[in-house]
């Protein structure tokens, strides 16, 4: 396997060329079949960009493929590697406003997109050939707010980065937690780009809710946490409750005290118990000098699977035939059991609540309630 990666503007491209059994039928065996993989790798959502590159390839090492890499930005990247690569398939798309603009490349050059990564609700509404194998804020924030609100939590201060997914898990959380009787006091947002958690954390401490709600998005937790405690918030009797791109596993073992007991929901934890899951953790591990994978990293490793899956039925063809044949694919991620949607083309998977604990000397996030087989309550309007 060679992967050559190359980055400008803190974007990597690369052109995975998948060589499988079934390239003979699609084309010559010397013609591979490629998919497009654009990922951020450098600044604050580095760390997405890295898991997940170490989950497709982790996947492809245990699956069989060989990666060639090539250089680019997100939209011309996509349309370089649909028009010159023949790309079968883009994929990765560490945030929203990312996918958003590739999508249109995706419905003018009927090209299966698999976001891997962003988790704004609407994404999978921007074109008819996306497939989403990460999950959705109004899936994670509908959950935490029932969960506070029979808990006996009834004021509440929302914090949320001001962008596409923070939008929806302000909206899905005030939403859901109002229905429960709930009241949201304050709705503080901090902008994508170096954010400033002071002046919001003092405006949480004048509020003085019961509960601080927190969305940020992966990469941004260890700061925010930081702060959190420095600012005494961890002693103030307010209660930390977030969704688990807060608690992040690339950032959660080093993030100390101030972690414990933080209450949030998710659909993965490194910590999840099941067999599939171990083994991914294992053979993660082992593969990257011990790096512990996150959510991203699952998202990722099954977007390759719903993709070589894919590939496996339409025998190596692109477009539209590998579009259908991703839909309505069933299987056991690391995660737990999980669908894609035929209908929405998301994913539809189990919601973990989960409290920051010790194990064996390590902060982990530590499933103790879970909702089953949650659709994106964003697509019911
Ligand atoms: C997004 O931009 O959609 C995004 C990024 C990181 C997250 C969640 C959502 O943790």
């Amino acid at each position: 396997m060679t992967h050559k990666r190359n980055t400008l503007r803190g974007l990597a491209a690369a052109s995975l060329a998948l060589a499988f059994g079934f390239a003979a039928q699609h084309a010559a065996a010397a013609d591979p079949i490629k998919i497009g993989l654009i990922l951020p790798m450098t600044g604050q959502s580095a760390s997405t960009g890295r898991q997940i590159d170490a989950a497709v390839k982790l996947y492809l090492a245990q699956n069989g493929a060989s990666v060639a890499g090539r250089p680019d930005t997100t939209r011309r990247l996509a349309q370089e590697l649909v028009v010159n690569d023949k790309v079968v398939a883009l994929a990765g798309f560490g945030l929203t406003p990312l996918a958003l603009a590739t999508a249109p490349i995706a419905t003018q050059s009927k090209t299966p997109m698999v976001v891997m990564a962003a988790a704004t609700s609407a994404i999978t509404e921007a074109s008819p050939f996306i497939v989403r194998t990460s999950f959705t804020l109004p899936q994670a924030a509908v959950s935490i707010a029932e969960w506070a609100a029979k808990n006996k939590i009834k004021k509440v201060v929302t914090l949320v980065t001001d962008y596409g997914p923070g939008i929806d898990a302000e909206k899905y959380f005030s939403e859901r937690f109002a229905l429960n009787s709930g009241v949201v006091v304050e709705k503080l947002r901090t902008p994508l780009r170096s954010p400033d958690f002071a002046p919001v954390l003092q405006k949480v401490r004048d509020a003085n809710p019961e509960a601080l709600f927190v969305f940020l998005p992966s990469g941004q937790g260890a700061a925010f946490m930081k702060q959190f405690a420095e600012r005494g918030l961890d002693k103030s009797g307010i209660r930390l409750i977030a969704t688990g791109d807060v608690t992040d596993d690339d950032q959660l073992a080093d993030m100390g005290e101030v972690a414990m007991g933080v209450v949030t929901s998710h659909h993965y934890s490194a910590n999840h118990k099941s067999a599939v899951n171990q083994k991914f953790v294992d053979a993660f591990k082992k593969a990257n000098n011990g790096m512990r994978p996150n959510f991203m990293a699952v998202g990722g490793y099954d977007g390759m699977r719903v993709i070589v899956d894919g590939l496996k039925t339409t025998k190596g063809a692109g477009g539209e035939a590998l579009l259908n044949a991703m839909k309505g694919q069933v299987f056991e991620s690391p995660r737990g059991p999980v669908l894609i949607d035929a209908q929405t083309r998301d994913i539809v998977q189990d919601i973990y609540i989960r409290r920051v604990e010790k194990v064996d000397g390590q902060l982990y996030n530590v499933e103790f309630d879970v909702q089953k087989a949650v659709k994106d309550p964003g697509k019911a309007k």
